[in-house]
């Protein structure tokens, strides 16, 4: 592998949000949590992924400010510039160009196989090939910064298995050229489930009112979602997924909130009705939202302070990405 210019002592992180509106308690206790409790131990890179978010249509005129609104919400949960780089994916066009390089060495049937790409194109009248092409682009941006890890919700893992395959094919048929990265899923929250229907995992493309919890909801909204979520009629508090899926859902955001045990929740809920068990994980969730609602609409004043951060740490990170590009392109025999 050849030499990087600007190689790390801690091992890299790399993740991203698509900048599609309405980020979600998932999307945050799924990830961005994580990131933010964590971002001390690695050096991270954190990524608004606009390129994926218009493989479904997107209307031009929501989506730059849906993506300051990612890049905010990021700050306003506590993502620090000095841990991590934050930036937009369409600034920095390796992302594009080694996602071509890549499509040319990933055989069909690997993205046929992709469950997401099965689900989506399920909701779609016509599909665009961007769309089956996502994970193929979703690799390029991990292994452009040879990041070790990539910390996501569970419905991202499949995505980052076919990465390392990739990586694994390509290293094997042009020589060792890209890290192999390993995904990083949290024991709490990563996959938290809507509170309307608590067999189907909260979707930011949802509007259906009670689905789900989002960043930017007012607390009164986020209380009244809560007081609603559907559970069951067994009145018994268990972390059981099968048969109790709204109660568990409910237990499993409080617990990703709390990071406290199974056990020590269970102590804290056994014998106790279902509305005092929502009424504690709505306290919890609007004290966790409402301090960073607060972060995020003081940001909202100065929106180019925030365009500004998004281009600094762009150059700041590029030349990464251009030398491993370069590194691919060498090995393809594409470049001297
Ligand atoms: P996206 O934008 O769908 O979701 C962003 C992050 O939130 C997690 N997540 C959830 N976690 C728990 N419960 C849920 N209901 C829930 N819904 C979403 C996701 O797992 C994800 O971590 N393909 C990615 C974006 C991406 C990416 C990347 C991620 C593009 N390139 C490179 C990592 C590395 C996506 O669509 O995430």
């Amino acid at each position: 592998m050849t030499d990087q210019p600007t190689q790390p002592i801690k091992k890299r992180t790399f993740s991203g949000i698509q900048p599609t509106g309405n980020l979600h308690i998932g999307n945050y206790l799924g990830a961005l949590k994580n990131w933010v409790d964590e971002q001390e131990k690695y050096d991270n890179i954190f990524c608004i992924v606009d390129l994926h978010a218009i493989t479904v249509p997107q209307d031009p005129q929501e989506l730059y400010r849906h993506v300051r609104e990612v890049a905010m919400l990021y700050l306003a949960c506590g993502i620090s510039l000095e841990h991590c780089a934050v930036f937009v994916q369409s600034h920095i066009s390796a992302h594009s160009e080694l996602a071509w390089l890549l499509n040319c060495v990933t055989p069909m049937g690997w993205l046929e196989r992709m469950t997401q790409f099965k689900d989506k194109s399920a909701k779609q009248e016509s599909v665009g090939t961007g769309l089956f092409d996502y994970p193929v682009l979703m690799a390029a941006d991990i292994i452009l910064y040879d990041a070790h890890y990539v910390p996501v919700g569970e419905d991202q893992k499949q995505h980052v298995e076919l990465t390392r395959d990739i990586v694994l094919r390509f290293n094997n048929l042009y020589g060792e050229t890209f890290v192999v990265p390993e995904v990083l899923i949290p024991k709490a929250g990563a996959r938290v489930m809507g509170l309307d229907d608590p067999t189907s995992k909260m979707s930011k493309s949802s509007d259906k009112v009670g689905h789900s919890l989002r960043l930017l909801d007012p607390p009164n909204v986020l209380k009244k979602s809560i007081m609603r979520a559907t559970t069951d009629s067994l009145n018994n508090v268990a972390f059981d997924r099968e048969n109790q899926p709204g109660v568990t859902n409910l237990l499993g955001i409080y617990q990703a909130i709390t990071r406290r045990s199974e056990e020590d929740i269970l102590n804290e809920f056994t014998g106790k009705g279902y509305g005092h068990l929502k009424k504690t994980v709505a306290e919890a969730v609007i004290a966790t939202l409402e301090p960073i609602q607060q972060r995020y609409y003081d940001m909202a004043k100065d929106p180019a302070t925030i365009d500004q951060i998004l281009k600094e740490n762009a150059d700041r990170i590029r030349p990464i990405a251009e030398h491993r590009l370069l590194a691919a392109q060498q090995n393809l025999g594409l470049r001297k």
